[in-house]
């Protein structure tokens, strides 16, 4: 095992960027950059041996700033949407940044994504990342001290640990916001990935993609992959919650989610028999399509077209916050959140 580092680039006003790479003993590869505690490529070998780069985003800085919907970056304090911008804490209202629609609030305005973090590496195999956020950024309440630490193992194995404390009450989501395609960044469409999900039931969402509440059965409709099927077969059904956002971008409910690391999600390229799987300790994993991606510009100055890449995002349900009967993710000053992502990576026999 080994980690490098290198400069990445630098933000406008001159701060550094720094570059992490890990490598394991099957030369398998994984690159963070300092700006948003951000993934920026896994080169990972298919059952040939053949090396990709199988995460999408940019070779520089500025591809980052610019044109980045959340690509491989940390997303906190809070995760995908809270409806109205808002929520309560012991009856206190908090107005949050309307950063959507100039309605609602995404991945909290991006703080965590966008913000340079401290960084040091731990161990041959391990890179910490460090940021520490102002009390009342974009709205949210409390001065918040994060960690989050990624770790490869032998078993082509990428562990993700988040750790945030608050000195005053709030609701902590954090996850990260990789978007793979099994096939290579460069191989276009992800609709031919076979996807199995332990997932029985998802969360509908409104005309704002806010969480209506309601925990749907996924049987006999197109949200159901409980059997893996390919992410394309029915991802333009005339299926109402499909059409409100254009392809798969939903919370799914991960079944006997208990607190501890569970398996949700295997992703299968049927090409190079690359095989993902995804581990969490939460209880729900959004599944994002990549259907708003448009072309942007990436890696190698290849586009990322409309579902090049497909997000599985460990996480609590959206807009937890205004919604009782979901799992709560409300922790007291000096409580701490602490979560775990594993993706395994291997091939398909
Ligand atoms: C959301 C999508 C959004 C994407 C990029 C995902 O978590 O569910 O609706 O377009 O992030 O911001």
């Amino acid at each position: 095992m080994s980690v490098s580092k290198s400069v990445f680039g630098s933000m406008p006003d001159g701060r550094e960027v720094f570059c992490y790479t890990i490598e394991n003993s099957n030369e398998m590869k994984v690159s963070i950059i300092t700006l948003g505690a951000t993934l920026q490529s896994i080169v990972v070998a298919d059952k040939e041996g053949a090396f990709e780069d199988v995460l999408l985003g940019f070779d520089d800085v500025q591809g980052y700033l610019e044109r980045s919907s959340y690509q491989g970056a940390v997303v906190g304090p809070y995760a995908n949407r809270i409806g109205n911008a808002s929520f309560c804490i012991d009856s206190v209202k908090y107005d949050l940044i309307k950063n959507e629609k100039d309605v609602t609030c995404l991945h909290s305005g991006g703080e965590f994504s966008y913000a340079l973090w401290n960084s040091i590496i731990i161990d041959s195999d391990a890179v910490e990342f460090s940021y520490t956020s102002e009390d009342g950024t974009n709205g949210f309440p409390g001065k918040l001290t994060t960690t989050v630490t990624y770790k490869l193992g032998e078993n082509n194995d990428l562990h993700i640990v988040y750790k945030c404390v608050s000195d005053k009450k709030t609701f902590i989501n954090l996850t990260n916001h990789a978007y793979f395609n099994l096939a290579g960044y460069q191989n276009g469409c992800i609709t031919d990935h076979i996807l199995q999900l332990n997932c029985s039931a998802y969360t509908p969402v409104d005309a704002y993609s806010i969480t209506t509440g309601e925990i749907a059965e996924v049987k006999n409709t197109p949200f159901d992959f409980t059997v893996a099927k390919c992410i394309g077969d029915e991802i333009d059904a005339d299926f109402e919650q499909l059409k409100l956002t254009g392809g798969y971008d939903h919370n799914f409910v991960i079944d006997e989610a208990d607190g501890t690391l569970r398996k949700c999600a295997t992703v299968l390229d049927p090409k190079s028999s690359r095989q993902l799987h995804v581990y969490t300790d939460l209880p729900g994993v959004q599944f994002y399509a990549g259907n708003f991606l448009e072309g942007e510009s990436g890696k190698n100055n290849f586009p990322m077209q409309k579902r090049s890449g497909f997000c599985l995002e460990t996480q609590y349900y959206p807009d937890t916050p205004n919604k009782c009967g979901f799992p709560q993710c409300l922790f007291d000053a000096g409580e701490e959140f602490s979560s775990e992502t594993v993706f395994i990576f291997d091939t398909a026999e």
